[in-house]
């Protein structure tokens, strides 16, 4: 059942993606985020440290961004009095321990309720720190400065905040946003292929909720042979769609679960692969769950076939295949039993009945989830 269809989204309300700051505010819930697209890191952040006002400074980064990015930032002045806090590196360490961990080193470090922390990592660290900063003395200020494709078009942005709990991703955290979200692209030329290929599934996924003309142009971009200038317009459109929707939406009542699109078999696929020791990045995921998800739009809603064999196959020759035989079938389902978007025992889905038609909360039972396993491995060859 239809509960819900938004038509064309992003013709609700147009706005420039190339201003330098946009502000998101919503005036019912007081819930607000300035997005920053910098072109000059030291100098952006060095100011959105001096409009925040702070008794003492944090930097929370992991193993790899405190090596490679914490360079990057060193001539921001206000960075030479912080207290650097290193977690490890990767989705493994996103635990309640490494986040007890965080707050006794605020506790231990003079950290009080008008501190600030910058975050300066992928989506694990974003999301950790959101998390840490939300709760210390029952919350502090926080800054993120996205390092990954994946978390400057989405985990940094629009306030959710989480760890990893009982092996279920996301599983504890708060509605949270942060006070700045700084996007600096030159961080872009640090990733290797397979980590823009992972934040780009969500520029996809964005693509397909918005418009016509923004979806064809991401399956038109050459991710073998990048164009860092192209990309670095296509993530400021990008963000733009994610800003828009969460502010008129905050708290994932509505059309925010447009974002999950992909996300209820993309993060049973994440989990399956976890489990049997094939780990995937998040975005390779959700490109796979958007092959399943879009074929229940084709089914159900009337997605058409064109543009779902165009999207498939873009996403069969950038991100291959993940691979799984039909014994696997009711892990899988089990694991979209546990998603947090579910109600009632019922599984979930955003589905779509053109590119930026959106119909959220489609619930689906096993036998249509098993027929879109088996259209998934058929088409794509496993
Ligand atoms: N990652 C989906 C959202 O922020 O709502």
């Amino acid at each position: 059942m239809v509960f819900a269809i938004y038509k064309n989204l992003s013709e609700k309300a147009a706005f420039s993606v190339r201003k330098t700051i946009f502000a998101v505010i919503n005036m019912e819930t007081d819930f607000m985020q300035q997005i920053i697209l910098s072109e000059d890191l030291n100098t952006t952040l060095a100011d959105a440290i001096a409009r925040c006002g702070y008794d003492k400074l944090f930097v929370l980064a992991d193993s790899t961004t405190a090596r490679l990015c914490m360079p990057l930032v060193e001539a921001c002045a206000p960075l030479r009095e912080a207290h650097l806090i290193v977690i490890g590196a990767t989705d493994e360490h996103k635990t309640l321990q490494t986040l007890s961990d965080v707050w006794t080193e605020l506790g231990h470090n003079g950290g009080t309720r008008h501190s600030l922390m910058i975050n300066l990592g992928g989506g694990m660290v974003t999301d950790l720190g959101g998390f840490a900063a939300s709760t210390f003395k029952r919350g502090i200020k926080y800054i993120n400065v996205p390092t990954t494709l994946l978390s400057m078009v989405d985990a940094a942005v629009g306030g959710k905040t989480g760890i990893n709990f009982n092996g279920l991703k996301n599983e504890i955290g708060v509605f949270n946003p942060a006070q700045a979200v700084i996007l600096d692209t030159a961080f872009l030329k640090t990733l290797d292929a397979r980590n823009i290929c992972s934040g780009y599934a969500e520029m996809l996924k964005h693509g397909l909720i918005s418009t016509e003309a923004h979806w064809r142009e991401l399956l038109e971009f050459d991710l073998r042979d990048i164009d860092y200038r192209r990309l670095q317009a296509l993530v400021a459109e990008s963000v733009a769609i994610k800003e828009r929707i969460v502010k008129e939406d905050p708290f994932e009542k509505g059309i925010r679960k447009a974002l999950n699109l992909g996300h209820t078999a993309g993060h049973a696929i994440e989990s399956l692969a976890l489990e049997q020791g094939r780990t995937q990045l998040h975005g390779y995921a959700v490109a796979w769950g958007l092959v399943c998800e879009l074929y229940l739009s084709c089914k159900y809603t009337g997605f058409p076939k064109d543009k779902l064999r165009q999207t498939i196959d873009f996403i069969k020759s950038n991100y291959g295949v993940f691979t799984f035989d039909c014994k696997s079938y009711e892990q899988l389902y089990a694991f979209m039993t546990h998603d947090k978007k579910n109600t009632s025992g019922q599984i979930n889905f955003t589905l779509l009945g053109d590119v930026g038609q959106i119909h959220i909360n489609q619930t689906m039972g096993k036998e249509e989830i098993f027929d879109m396993l088996d259209f998934y491995r058929e088409t794509m060859g496993c």
